[in-house]
């Protein structure tokens, strides 16, 4: 039995908190995951707050190597050939929170900086809200590509039988925007930039699909030739000084989520996704988001046996 973790599926939530955390020198990688496996009870079904782990991979495939899925592996950076860098900001544990509101959101945040205070060190926080109905803060719809709920398992956790069953590849990614210049264009030009109606969301024509457009560099086919797939998540952040997008990508490899990186920023053919003109991506990690059982029986703690 190997349970994906349940809050990646957990839709509709408008109010999402980021953590990442490093490790403080001189404690063991096995101690992080024995309190991350503990953080169950920060889990609310009055509030319906959500929370989803993940472990850094190379650590977790040295705790767990049965349950890590093949080919996990840290972010690197990713420098395209027209000056388009993705960096990494490789930290060793990643906790999202989603619920309806930012007070739970809060409290939630709090509660498990304390229960990891003597393991691992805050690195990077950040708080996201929904925006007029799942859209990007550039105003386009995000998320209709995305597969239906009963699908998206199958998308984002490896298939029972492998190794790693149930666990799932997270890429968790900090965008900056530049919506003065996006907004500056015409709207038939920034739809364009995404290769997507803006009002009413539609996806253009093969012929009308810009070489550059977001939609042309990530569709993928794979080598049986079906669409390579992953289950987004992500959430607008940010206030009117600065703002953009907390990329949350879940998938069943790897491989996916990064060859539709590297198509975005020209390494694979020469073109670079013409969104990178207006956005900049600031922070970039891998998690392996283990799957219940996993991450329950990798923990310390005799309770966490299952
Ligand atoms: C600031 C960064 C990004 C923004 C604003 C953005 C925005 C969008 C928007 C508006 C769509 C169209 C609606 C939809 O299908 O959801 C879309 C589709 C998509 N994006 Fe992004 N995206 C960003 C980064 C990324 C990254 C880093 C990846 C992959 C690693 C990615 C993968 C995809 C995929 C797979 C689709 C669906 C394509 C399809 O129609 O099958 N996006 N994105």
């Amino acid at each position: 039995m190997a349970t994906s973790q349940p809050g990646i599926y957990a839709l509709g939530t408008t109010a999402h908190t980021h953590l990442e955390f490093d490790l403080r020198s001189g404690v063991e990688p096995v101690e992080l995951v024995t309190v991350l496996a503990g953080l169950d009870d920060q889990r609310s079904t009055i509030n319906g707050c959500n929370l989803v782990v993940g472990v850094r991979p190379r650590m977790w495939q040295q705790i767990a190597p049965d349950a890590c899925p093949a080919g996990a592996g840290d972010f690197a950076t990713i420098e395209g050939p027209d000056g388009v860098v993705f960096p990494a900001t490789q930290h060793d544990a990643w906790v999202w929170i989603a619920s309806g509101a930012r007070d739970v959101n809060f409290d939630a945040a709090r509660a498990v900086v304390a229960a990891l205070a003597d393991i691992a060190e805050l690195a990077d926080d950040v708080d996201g809200f929904g925006y007029h109905d799942s859209r990007d803060l550039s105003g386009f719809v995000d998320g209709t590509g995305n597969p239906t709920l009963d699908r998206a398992a199958a998308v984002a956790a490896v298939a029972p039988g492998g190794p790693g069953a149930g666990a799932s590849i997270a890429l968790v990614q900090r965008w900056i925007h530049d919506l003065d210049s996006l907004h500056a264009l015409p709207v038939a030009e920034q739809e364009k930039v995404f290769g997507r109606t803006k009002a009413d969301d539609v996806e253009f024509d093969e012929a009308d699909m810009p070489v550059d457009a977001h939609i042309a560099r990530v569709e993928i086919d794979g080598a049986d030739g079906t669409e390579l797939e992953i289950f987004r998540r992500s959430i607008p952040i940010g206030d009117v000084r600065g703002h953009g997008l907390q990329f949350v990508a879940f998938a069943r490899d790897h491989a996916i989520p990064q060859a539709m990186l590297e198509r975005m920023a020209g390494i694979t053919d020469g073109v670079k996704d013409r969104l990178t003109d207006f956005t900049t991506a600031v922070t970039g990690s891998y998690y392996v988001v283990p799957s219940v059982e996993a991450l329950r029986r990798s923990g310390r703690r005799p309770d966490h046996a299952v």
